[in-house]
Order: C-alpha cells, then structure tokens, then sequence
C-alpha cells in the first residue's frame, strides 16, 4: 500500500506548554514524515469554519475559544495508513481514555485542551490538508 498524508494539529496548550517538538519526535517514531508545517493563530471564523461539523454541539463555543487562545502547529504528515495511524497513536479523545503511551496519554490536560488533533477520514484529511497547506506546500 502507498504512502498516504494526513493532518495533525498541535494545539495552543501542547503548543504553548513547549511540546511540540516532543509530539513531532514521537510521531517520527511512529514513522511519520513531516511533509509541511507552520505556526498558525487561528481567527474565530476560522476555528468556526474548521470545525463546523461540531457547530450543534454544547462545547463549540469553548472549543472556538481554546483553539483561538494561542499558536498552534498544523502539519502534514505521511506515512503508510496515515489516517487510521495517527488516530491509534494520539489516542482517544479523553485522555482519561486514551492508552498509556499515546500522546493524549502523555500531554493532554482534558477532553478539550487534549493537545493535538487528526484528521478522522481520509476524506476528511484531504479537506482539512487542503485547509491549512495549498498543495504546492506539500513536498
Ligand atoms: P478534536 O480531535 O480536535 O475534535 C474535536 C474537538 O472537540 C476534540 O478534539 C476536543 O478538543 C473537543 N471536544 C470533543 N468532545 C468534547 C467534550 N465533550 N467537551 C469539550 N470538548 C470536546
């Protein structure tokens, strides 16, 4: 099977507490390849935008605040089954769920502040690729 690339992000707390290079480490031993990356401060329009399949949901509000309230890092990455990959290795949404040694385990403080984001599809990894990177970026 080829390579395929998904989307990862940072997020303000991991971003701001100094782990990123931590969380990128440990995704390049998990065999991922960095393939664009840049430091972003989201507007609220676009944390809106980003996560509009969750507009309905009673923590949108607070997640738009959360995700607007500092830098964060969105990367390309590749790798073989990226998609279905980076969703075992970050670990459940709950960190309280998340198995011991997935980066939710190890830096995230809650169910919000829950330190990085993947894309859940490989229809959603193109949209939200194409969200952060025009595809001259991707090398
Ligand atoms: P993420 O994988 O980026 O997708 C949606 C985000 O919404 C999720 O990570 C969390 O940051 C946040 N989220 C999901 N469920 C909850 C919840 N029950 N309460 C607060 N935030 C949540």
């Amino acid at each position: 099977m080829s390579d395929e690339l998904t989307l990862a992000i940072i997020k303000p707390d991991a971003f701001g507490a100094g782990h990123a290079g931590d969380i990128i480490s440990h995704l390049e031993e998990e065999g991922f390849e960095l393939r664009a990356a840049r430091v972003a401060e989201l507007s609220r329009e676009q944390a809106e935008a980003f996560y509009a399949v969750h507009r309905e949901k009673p923590f949108f509000s607070s997640l738009v605040q959360f995700m607007t309230s500092g830098p964060c890092l969105p990367m390309a990455l590749e790798r073989e089954n990226a998609v279905s990959h980076l969703r075992d290795v970050i670990g459940a949404t709950d960190p309280e769920e998340a198995d011991p040694g997935t980066v939710r385990a190890e830096y995230a403080q809650s169910v919000e502040r829950n330190a990085i984001h993947a894309a859940d599809s490989p229809d959603n990894a193109e949209r939200e690729l194409a969200f952060f990177f025009p595809r001259t970026e991707l090398v």
